[in-house]
Parts: C-alpha cells; sequence; structure tokens
C-alpha cells in the first residue's frame, strides 16, 4: 500500500478507535455474541495449539478469543489507536498475544510461519486485495488454511461471497474453498438484510 494510501487508512481507524468495541460484534461483550463467535471460530481452525495470525487485528477481539482457546495468536495492524486499545486487553487477559504495527497487505512476518491466517472484515478494503492473497498464501505452512470472515453490507462495501471465492481461486489456486454464511442475528446483536460469511480456504 503507498504510505499516502497507509496514512489515509491508519488516520481513518485511529478515530474510530475508541468506540469501536461498542458494537456487538466488535467487542463481543454480550457473552451470547461472544459464544457465537468462540464455538464459529473452534469448528473451522485446526486443534490447538496452532500458530494463529490476525491480520488487521483491530483491538485484537478475536485475537484474544483464538488465544483463550490455547492457539499462538499474533496480530498486525496499522493504526496505533486501535492497537494500544488491543494491547490492553490482552494485557489484562494475561495471554501471550503478540501485537505489531503493520500493513496487512504486506505482514512483516516469515514465509511458512502460520497455521492459520485469520482476517475478519479487512481484506475488502485492501487496494490490492489479489496480491494480499498471495502474500498471505506464503505466511502458511503447506498444509495452513485462511479464515476469513468479510461480508457485502447494506452500505455498498465489502465483497460478496461470490467475489471473495473468485480472488481466491485466482489468486491461491492450491486451496479449496468453502464458504460457511453467518446469517444468525447472534454475531451481529441483531438482524441482517445483507451477506456476511466466513470463508475457509485449506489444502483439499
Ligand atoms: C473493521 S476493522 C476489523 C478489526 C478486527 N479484524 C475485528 O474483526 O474486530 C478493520 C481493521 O483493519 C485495520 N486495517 C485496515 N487496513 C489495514 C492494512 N492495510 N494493514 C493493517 N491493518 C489494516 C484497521 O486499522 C482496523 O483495525
Amino acid at each position: 500500500m503507498s504510505a499516502h494510501r497507509l496514512a489515509e487508512q491508519r488516520a481513518l481507524w485511529d478515530a474510530e478507535a475508541a468506540a469501536y468495541d461498542d458494537e456487538p460484534d466488535h467487542g463481543l461483550r454480550d457473552p451470547a455474541t461472544r459464544e457465537a463467535w468462540r464455538q464459529l471460530l473452534a469448528a473451522h481452525l485446526p486443534a490447538a495449539p496452532a500458530r494463529v495470525t490476525e491480520l488487521g487485528c483491530g483491538t485484537a477481539t478475536l485475537s484474544l478469543l483464538v488465544a483463550e482457546a490455547g492457539h499462538h495468536v499474533r496480530g498486525v495492524d496499522l493504526s496505533p489507536q486501535m492497537l494500544g486499545r488491543g494491547l490492553a486487553k490482552v494485557a489484562a487477559s494475561g495471554l501471550p498475544v503478540e501485537l505489531a504495527e503493520g500493513d496487512a497487505g504486506d505482514p512483516p512476518y516469515a514465509a511458512g510461519s502460520a497455521d492459520v491466517v485469520l482476517c475478519r472484515h479487512v481484506l475488502w478494503a485492501l487496494p490490492d486485495p489479489g496480491t494480499a492473497l498471495e502474500r498471505w498464501r506464503g505466511l502458511l505452512t503447506e498444509d495452513g488454511r485462511m479464515v476469513l470472515v468479510e461480508g457485502h453490507w447494506h452500505t455498498g462495501g465489502g465483497l460478496t461471497a461470490d467475489a471473495t471465492c473468485a480472488l481466491l481461486r485466482e489468486h491461491v489456486p492450491d486451496l479449496d474453498v468453502r464458504v460457511v454464511p453467518l446469517t444468525d442475528d447472534v454475531y451481529w446483536g441483531g438482524p441482517i438484510s445483507d451477506e456476511r460469511y466466513l470463508v475457509v480456504a485449506a489444502p483439499a
């Protein structure tokens, strides 16, 4: 991502950080919502302990949920304000989640160092999602997987499941792609009228 675009995104997300966790699906403060995400991720991650890298981890809500399940987690985000809130949550949890500042489109990690790349609501906003997916594949071990949560929201933003699958098939053709619709209100704190889903991309 260009330095100008990174700075623009950083400023945008820094401004969102203070209220970010107030949304039910962001902070997962409601026990039913938190439990639904816990079960969803448990169903699509390998057995613990796996090495999970969360890209665009924001306030580290999912990173912590996954760490609580016994995985080794590291996360990267470009917004110091989002990360600051994430770091405070990590410190309070006592869990060994590592957070770093960086570009999810070009993650600062060694090839083959992750069993899972986890990413929620970030792929759609990257300027070159296809190249990002190729780099994410490079982070994975041979039998690693991507677990991506995306949507095509009523605001017009986002990626349809068809578009995400097309990107994956073009840029990481060695992985099989499976879509899990996330239609249940429990994930979002209320009814939704748009398309939300999880995609697992893993070796056949
Ligand atoms: C919608 S929030 C999602 C946060 C987190 N994944 C979650 O599900 O709660 C988008 C996050 O992606 C981060 N982000 C956006 N573009 C990024 C990039 N190129 N590199 C790293 N982080 C990025 C933002 O700073 C923000 O924290």
